[in-house]
């Protein structure tokens, strides 16, 4: 009886209620957004806690020297309870809509920029920025699904620059994207041997990035920043959540973060072949880490990739929120790089 009644007293005819203005109530609904918002943040940026229980768990940090011996049992050791998903389409083969100019048959390295179909403004920074300051010897593509069909011809008849692939475009494609650009280069571009991935709101310094080193014949390995003792997130509200019923342990293997990265031609062969042996982790990157532990792709740390401050990077990346075009812009005047690029244009 006395819950009941403090219930009662505290829902229903407590004081307050009555005095509530309607403005009171309507900063009261929304008064923790700011709060909900500091605390996603801070959970995405430093996880530092989580992170020191992940730092404990040596299997997980070992990067060069992949786990497991045999390719079952590291999937195994990855997936007790999961069997890879028969319906997996990862491996099929897309074809190209719209295939780029700028690709001559001779060239060994190109960037490919995962793009939007709506991403038009970021396209052109690119164009207009760090772009024209690579080596002609490494030619830029723009790579997008479906959407905004065109718009995109219609760039691509100005700029040929754009390889639009037969799929739907959308975040939860991000990895089918990944599989679709590594089967049309091993299908159409034979003497590309580095695959240079990179996202369309960066700024990358060109003289740093030509002076890593071209892979030699079949080097299996994928170059950029690696992340180390992530664990799984538990805060099912968060778009990173991932269930124990998808992937049980409570860390992640190494991975490397995908704003930026090179891939030799041989580890996205290998990939693309075994990734339909590998049950499936929405998040792109963690999945990548998974795979390449797997099939035994080399994960090879470049601090300067993806990389949070205006110094000393090869690409830089701001990984907590998208700038704009026109910060982006700002950014680039700001680098120091972009006033060579339009009056000198570096020479090699
Ligand atoms: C991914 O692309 C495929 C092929 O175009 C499409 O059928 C599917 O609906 C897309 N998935 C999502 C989540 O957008
Ligand atoms: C670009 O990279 C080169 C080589 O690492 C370096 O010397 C130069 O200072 C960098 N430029 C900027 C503006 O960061």
């Amino acid at each position: 009886m006395q819950w009941r009644r403090l219930i009662r007293l505290t829902f229903f005819k407590s004081p307050l209620s009555c005095k509530l203005s309607p403005l009171k109530l309507l900063t009261l609904q929304f008064a923790w957004i700011i709060p909900y918002l500091f605390l996603t943040n801070y959970l995405e940026r430093s996880l530092l806690p989580f992170r020191l229980l992940c730092y404990t768990q040596s299997n997980f940090l070992g990067v060069n020297s992949p786990l497991r011996e045999d390719f079952k049992g590291c999937v195994r050791s990855f997936f007790p309870a999961r069997d890879k998903d028969e319906d997996c389409g990862l491996n099929r083969r897309i074809d190209a809509l719209i295939e780029p100019r700028t690709v001559k048959p001779w060239h060994q390295r190109m960037v490919v920029i995962r793009s939007a179909p709506m991403s038009a403004g970021y396209r052109q920074y690119v164009r207009d920025s760090w772009a024209p300051t690579l080596l002609p010897e490494v030619p830029t593509v723009f790579v997008t699904g479906h959407g905004n069909d065109d718009v995109l011809r219609k760039e691509h008849e100005k700029f040929g620059d754009i390889l639009q692939l037969d799929f739907v475009d959308s975040y939860k494609n991000l990895t089918l994207k990944m599989m679709a650009i590594y089967g049309y280069i091993l299908r159409a571009k034979p003497n590309i041997q580095d695959i240079i991935v990179i996202n369309d709101d960066t700024i990358v310094n060109a003289t740093a990035l030509h002076q890593i080193a071209v892979s030699t014949s079949d080097d299996a390995y994928v170059l950029g920043k690696v992340s180390r003792g992530y664990p799984r997130l538990l805060m099912w509200w968060l778009p990173w959540y991932v269930p124990g019923s998808m992937y049980p342990s409570m860390c992640y293997p190494p991975f490397i973060q995908g704003s930026s990265f090179i891939i030799t031609r041989t580890a996205a062969q290998r990939i693309l072949n075994g990734i339909c042996e590998i049950p499936a982790i929405h998040l792109d990157d963690v999945m990548m880490g998974v795979v390449a532990n797997c099939l035994r792709v080399d994960l090879r740390h470049n601090e300067g990739f993806d990389h949070h401050t205006l110094d000393e990077y090869v690409v830089f990346h701001y990984q907590y929120s998208r700038y704009s075009v026109a910060e982006m812009f700002a950014l680039w005047r700001r680098s120091g790089l972009g006033s060579r690029a339009v009056n000198d244009p570096i020479r090699w």
